[in-house]
């Protein structure tokens, strides 16, 4: 068997802008991923059957973004045991609120872990999820504390423009 795959699923193609920078996190660090369209409202056995099946799949995370009445996180962690990455996608009348709190208050007993809106939340999902990879793989918890270490260098190299 191959070794783990991270699953990058979104409810809509409208939801890419957003998505895509966790893929490019994933790709940045060679972690091998999956990404596809699923929809808790428009492709409900879809995600059953998807979610039912990923561990025999060897997916590691499901990294799951939504926007508005955001069910995808949440049904997808109802059908599996599997650890589900929320990322709530910003809208246009609400502003992405109503996508963080659709995700983010699960009932007790279901949990997903729930990042920021839109690309923040897109790219830090996609740094968890390497960051649980870390756990069986050394080569990337090297990659991923040099990734820290050139953010580090970066904001020590930042200047302001000169004040009075
Ligand atoms: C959700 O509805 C999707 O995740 C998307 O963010 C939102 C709107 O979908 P579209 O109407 O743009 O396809 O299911």
């Amino acid at each position: 068997m191959s070794g783990p795959v991270v699953a990058v699923v979104m409810g809509s193609d409208s939801d890419w802008p957003v998505m895509q920078h966790a893929i490019e996190y994933l790709e940045r660090f060679g972690v091998e991923y999956r990404a596809r369209i699923v929809s808790a409202h428009r492709t409900p056995d879809l995600l059953a059957e998807f979610a039912k099946a990923a561990r025999a799949e060897n997916i590691s995370c499901i990294i799951a973004g939504a926007g508005g009445a955001a069910h995808l996180p949440g049904m997808l962690a109802a059908n599996t045991t599997i650890p589900v990455l929320g990322v709530p996608v910003p809208t246009e009348h609400l502003g992405g609120k109503d996508s963080l709190l659709s995700i983010v208050q699960m009932p007790k007993g279901i949990p997903v872990a729930t990042f920021a809106i839109g690309k923040a939340g897109a790219i830090n999902a996609a740094l968890f999820a390497i960051s649980m990879l870390t756990i069986n793989d050394p080569v990337l918890a090297q990659q991923l504390d040099e990734f820290r270490q050139s953010q580090r260098d970066a904001v020590l190299a930042m200047t302001l423009p000169p004040q009075n």
